[in-house]
């Protein structure tokens, strides 16, 4: 979704800004603009398309020491140049960048309008500037709290002021803001990436936090002006993990780089001596664990796929019940909360504002909620009651890949942990860790497939309509494989549950239609079989993804992606690379933009 940054200090703004706006690019946008301080004015260029698009129409002699820039994913008004951020107010000595949703904009603009104000765009940020204006009386940082007291919704917002040269104000409510520390320079962004090239120290705001920042001095306050100390984190990460290191994208780079992020994901959290896992950010006693009753995972898209393996992973090994939500569902839906029950709320990103939202509705009534966040300090991690991070580092690209599988990872860790406090036996953990251990090196097996996979895709990009096939813990991976093609290659898939297939979608069957089965050596693939069986008689062509050397398979299907044998549990890992590298290729053959795939975002902070 948009995304902000803003800086001050000794070096020229204008590259520091472009190149901001270019690492925040994987958040998804469709126009982008940056306002700089020059002496007396502010200068604004702005327009719609990509941060290449932008840079051709920067003056060349455009400097300055101070600026905010931003990029826009529409949600009020159209993909349009005016449209686009900063916005200004009529005298152009405010400029204002904002990610959220201003929910009371048309009663603000229709007073503003009365007392004169003239409106450019069609957004609802464009409030912002003419109220900031409008309470303007020599203090920008004033008129900001002032004017955020009118305003309803959510905001992360950057503002400048002619008149105040060298100062940024800055203010979060539930879209999320970080201020960078430098020597002699501070940064302002919507995340880390924005500013990851200038300095590693950081402070995150909370929503209803005001920050105020000058080249050498930030002062953060709250909306009645009291001041809040709060402590600098160091980023943990450098910048080549957000750089593509030779890959033709980031996407390519994350499929590849799993076996390196689920190994990061394991370490240090499984217990060789005891066979268990070892996940102290859950913040609770073992004699807490065991009084767990019952498990809910609430998330969106493909982290709430990797909850579907997890609630039934959970079930299976800790005969705890266990059951996955979509977090947009669950935050209207009046759920019942006991006391006996955990939650975790499962995000990549963790801003996302679904899974935000049911997290905040589901404390308020008293639950114990536990993220499961991949980025460090994000909002839900902040908030939940304790947590695992997943350490599958920076994922840029829109589609997930590598934060699925380290998902994946902790929640294996996870039902281990709770199993072997029941009735697990330390052999069966012993089993159960060392085949854990061995994951990665199965994931580089699988990867090994790419050219055949590629192959594939030459193949099969031009069919219009999939289906994704499987069952058990494979039913959730068919549903992550299809929304892996559908989000990147725009071409239409269903995930279905392969013994679902005959209560309907079995009449899209035709010559045309290929079935994608995932059809591995467990106690359901005889089932399956048969299921792939009842396709085949309908002429429908079978793409099988199967252990190796599984002759019967291979038999029946049209093509086969071969993957090496694993304890049944485990094949979720090792089945989802041959599905993310298949949507891959399909896109690449389709010359889609596989990063940044139209209409979608990285981090969706709005419902
Ligand atoms: C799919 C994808 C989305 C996200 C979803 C939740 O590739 O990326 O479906 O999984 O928007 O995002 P997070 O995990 O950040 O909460």
């Amino acid at each position: 979704m948009c995304g902000i940054v803003g800086y001050c200090g000794p070096k020229n703004v204008t590259p520091i800004l472009l190149d901001g706006l270019k690492r925040l690019e994987y958040r998804g946008y469709d126009s982008a603009g940056i306002a700089v301080q020059t002496e007396n004015s502010i200068k604004v260029v702005k327009r719609t398309g990509k941060i290449q698009d932008l840079r051709a129409i920067v003056p060349a002699n455009l400097e300055g020491h101070c600026g905010i820039g931003h990029t826009r994913w529409a949600t009020h008004g159209g993909v349009t140049d005016i449209n686009a951020h900063p916005h200004q107010d009529s005298s152009g000595k405010i400029a204002v960048v904002h990610n959220g949703i201003i929910e009371n904009y048309t009663a603000l603009k229709a007073s503003l309008e009365k007392q004169g104000f003239r409106f450019a765009s069609e957004t609802d940020s464009e409030v912002l500037p003419h109220l900031i204006a409008y309470y303007y009386q020599g203090d920008l940082e004033k008129a900001v709290r002032q004017a955020l007291k009118q305003v309803k919704g959510t905001y992360g917002i950057a503002v400048i002021h002619s008149d105040e040269p060298g100062r940024i104000v800055g203010a979060r409510y539930g879209s999320p803001l970080v201020v960078g520390v430098g020597d002699g320079e501070m940064l302002l962004g919507s995340d880390v990436t924005a500013m990851i090239a200038h300095t590693k120290q950081v402070v995150y705001l909370e929503d209803g936090e005001l920050v105020s920042l000058t080249k050498d001095t930030y002062t953060i306050t709250d909306l009645n002006d009291q001041q809040v100390d709060k402590q600098v984190d160091e980023i943990q990460w450098d910048l080549e993990a957000i750089e593509k290191e030779g890959f033709a994208c980031f996407m390519e780079k994350e499929i590849f780089e799993q076996p390196e992020s689920i190994a990061r994901t394991l370490s240090g959290r499984l217990d060789p001596e005891y066979t268990t896992g070892k996940l102290g950010g859950l913040n609770m006693t073992s004699r807490e664990l065991l009084g767990i009753r019952r498990i809910k995972i609430v998330a969106a898209g493909t982290s709430w796929h990797a909850g579907l393996v997890g609630a039934y992973l959970i079930e299976t090994l800790a005969r705890i019940p266990a059951s996955a939500e979509l977090s947009s569902e669950l935050r209207y839906r009046n759920s019942v909360v006991e006391p006996d029950t955990i939650y975790f709320a499962v995000t990549q990103s963790g801003e996302t504002a679904d899974t935000l939202y049911a997290m905040r509705e589901l404390k308020r009534k008293g639950a114990r909620v536990l993220g499961i966040c991949n980025v460090v300090g994000s909002t839900i991690a902040r908030e939940s009651d304790g947590g695992v991070y997943t350490h599958a580092g920076p994922e840029i690209a829109v589609a997930s890949t590598k934060a699925f599988t380290s998902q994946l990872a902790v929640f294996y860790v996870f039902a281990l942990l709770m199993a072997r406090m029941r009735d697990m036996s330390v052999s069966a953990g012993q089993r159960f860790v060392k085949e854990l251990q061995g994951i990665p090196e199965k994931v580089r097996e699988v990867l090994k497939q790419r050219d055949h996979i590629q192959a594939l895709a030459k193949k099969y990009y031009k069919v219009r309509d999939f289906l994704f096939l499987g069952r058990g813990l494979e039913y959730p991976v068919a549903l992550e494989g299809a929304l892996k093609l559908k989000e990147i290659s725009y071409i239409h898939a269903e995930g279905y549950s392969a013994g679902e297939i005959k209560h309907g979608p079995i009449a899209l069957v035709n010559e045309d239609t290929p079935s994608v089965f995932l059809v591995p050596q467990d106690s359901l693939r005889d089932k399956v079989l048969s299921n792939i069986k009842e396709i085949k008689a309908r002429k429908g062509p079978i793409i099988a993804v199967c252990t190796e050397g599984d002759a019967e398979v291979a038999a029946i299907a049209d093509d086969i992606i071969p993957v090496p044998q694993v304890d049944e549990l485990f094949y979720p890992f090792i089945l989802i690379i041959p599905l993310q590298l298949f949507a891959y290729f399909c896109a690449l053959e389709l010359g889609r933009d596989v990063d940044q795939p139209r209409n979608l975002a990285k981090s969706v902070t709005v419902e």
